[in-house]
C-alpha cells in the first residue's frame, strides 16, 4: 500500500524481484501469515439514521405475527418514523457513528446509507445531515441516498389525493432538497400497499432528472413488478428481490442491473423464502450484498453474518459472497472503479482475517474473523479493536 492505494498484489518472489529483499525507510512490513486478506467490504443496502428498536415486533414474529400484520396495527417503518422525527439530530447522529464502528469491526470500509424515517422534508433533511456529519472523517465511507418514498407518511394517508400530494412533495420539493444536500442516489418502496409502479417510476425519474441514481426495493414481499421497472429506468440496482420472476431477472441482466441481495431479511422476517441468487448468477446478473441494517427487518451491522446466510441460504459459494459483499457491492454503488477489489490503483481497503483460507468467511460462522482493517491504506481496527486516532474529534470510542 502506497499513498492511500493499492500499490502491489501478488506473491513474494514477484514483490522481492519488483521492490527488493529489505524494506526500504519508511517502509513498514506486516505479517499476515497463516491469515487471509481481502478486500474491504462494501455493505450496499443500510438504513443507518434512525432511532427507536423494535425488538418487541422481533418477538411478536417469534409468536406467530407477520411483518404486515405488526405494520398495519402501528408498528413497522411508521414507529421508527415517530422515534425518528422526535430524536434530535445529534442523537442520530451518535447512532449512526455507532453503527459505522460495529460496522468497521466486521470489515465493512463503504457503505449506501438511506433516510427514509423522516418522510417530510425537515425530518428527511435532519437524517440526511446526522448521516454525513457522522460520516466525517469515519474510516467507513458513506453513499447517501435520498429515500423520501420508504412509506407513505401518517399525514398524507386517508385519501388518494393526500397520497399524491405526497409524492408530488417527494418530486418537487425534498428530493431536490436532499440532491442538495449531498445524496448521491434516490431509492423507493416499490411495494403493494406503499409505493405502485407508476409512483415508483415517478420518483425515479425525478431522482434521475436531478442527477441521483436510482435504485429500487423491488419485489420483496409480492412480485409487483420491481425488476422489470428497475431495467427500465436503467436502475445502478434493484433490492431485496425475493419475488422477481424470471423475466424481471432477465431483464436486470439486460440493462446491467446489479441485485443487491437482502437475505438478513429473509431470516430475520422468518419468510422461508430467498431471492433466487443461482437463477440470477447464471442469467447473468451482477449480485451484490448488503445488510440492510434497519430496526424492524435486519438488524445487523456485520456483512460476514449476511455472507453465512447468503450462502447456506441461497447456495452462493465462498468465492460468490465474497465478491457479492467486495466488487459486485462496489458496482451497487458505482465505485467498482476505485474499490472492491486488490488492485494496483484502487483504494488500500484491506481486512485481515483470522483464517487460513477464504472459505471461513461462510464456514466459520457466528464469529467476528476480522482481526485488522486498513482504510485508504490506514491501519484503523488492530487485533480486532478500534485504534484511537491522534485527533479525537475525528473518532470516539462507542
Ligand atoms: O429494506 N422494505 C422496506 N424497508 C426496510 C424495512 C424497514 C423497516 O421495517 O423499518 C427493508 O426491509
Ligand atoms: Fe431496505
Amino acid at each position: 500500500m502506497e499513498d492511500g492505494l493499492v500499490a502491489f498484489a501478488g506473491t513474494d518472489p514477484e514483490f522481492v524481484r519488483l521492490y527488493g529483499e529489505a524494506p526500504a525507510l519508511g517502509e513498514r512490513v506486516l505479517d499476515g501469515s497463516g491469515n487471509t486478506a481481502v478486500p474491504g467490504f462494501v455493505d450496499a443496502h443500510t438504513h443507518l439514521p434512525w432511532e427507536g428498536f423494535r425488538e418487541d415486533e422481533f418477538n411478536r414474529r417469534l409468536k406467530g405475527e407477520t411483518y404486515a400484520e405488526i405494520a398495519v396495527k402501528g408498528g413497522g417503518i411508521l414507529a421508527t418514523v415517530s422515534a425518528t422525527r422526535a430524536a434530535s439530530e445529534e442523537t442520530l447522529r451518535r447512532n449512526v457513528r455507532q453503527r459505522l464502528d460495529l460496522m468497521l469491526k466486521h470489515g465493512t470500509t463503504f457503505c449506501e446509507a438511506k433516510t427514509g424515517y423522516g418522510l417530510d422534508l425537515p425530518n428527511e433533511k435532519k437524517q440526511l445531515r446526522a448521516l454525513l456529519s457522522a460520516a466525517k472523517g469515519h474510516p467507513v465511507g458513506v453513499a447517501p441516498t435520498a429515500l423520501p418514498a420508504h412509506e407513505v407518511p401518517p399525514e398524507r394517508r386517508g385519501s388518494d389525493a393526500l397520497r399524491r400530494r405526497y409524492v408530488e412533495e417527494c418530486r418537487a420539493e425534498i428530493l431536490p432538497a436532499l440532491a442538495d444536500g449531498g445524496a448521491r442516489f434516490v431509492d423507493v418502496f416499490c411495494e403493494e400497499g406503499v409505493f405502485s409502479l407508476e409512483e415508483s417510476r415517478t420518483i425515479l425519474e425525478a431522482g434521475k432528472a436531478l442527477g441521483l441514481a436510482p435504485r429500487i426495493h423491488a419485489d420483496e414481499l409480492t412480485p409487483l413488478g420491481g425488476a422489470l421497472l428497475a431495467a427500465d429506468v436503467s436502475a445502478l440496482s434493484a433490492d431485496h428481490l425475493l419475488y422477481a420472476t424470471d423475466e424481471g431477472i432477465d431483464a436486470m441482466a439486460k440493462a446491467g442491473v446489479v441485485a443487491t441481495l437482502l437475505p438478513g431479511t429473509s431470516v430475520f422476517l422468518r419468510m422461508n423464502r430467498y431471492a433466487r441468487a443461482r437463477r440470477m448468477v447464471e442469467r447473468g446478473v451482477a449480485v451484490a450484498l448488503g445488510t440492510d441494517c434497519n430496526p424492524g427487518s435486519s438488524y445487523t451491522e456485520s456483512l460476514p453474518a449476511v455472507a453465512f446466510l447468503a450462502s447456506v441460504g441461497m447456495g452462493l459459494t465462498a468465492e460468490e459472497a465474497l465478491t457479492a459483499m467486495t466488487l459486485n457491492a462496489a458496482a451497487s454503488v458505482d465505485e467498482a472503479k476505485v474499490r472492491g477489489s486488490l488492485e494496483p490503483g484502487k483504494r488500500a481497503d484491506v481486512v485481515l482475517l483470522d483464517a487460513p483460507s477464504l472459505e471461513h468467511l461462510v464456514y466459520h460462522w457466528g464469529v467476528n474473523l476480522v482481526t485488522d482493517v486498513f482504510a485508504g491504506g490506514e491501519h484503523v481496527i488492530s487485533h480486532g479493536d478500534l485504534l484511537i486516532w491522534n485527533d479525537p474529534s475525528r473518532w470516539t470510542r462507542p
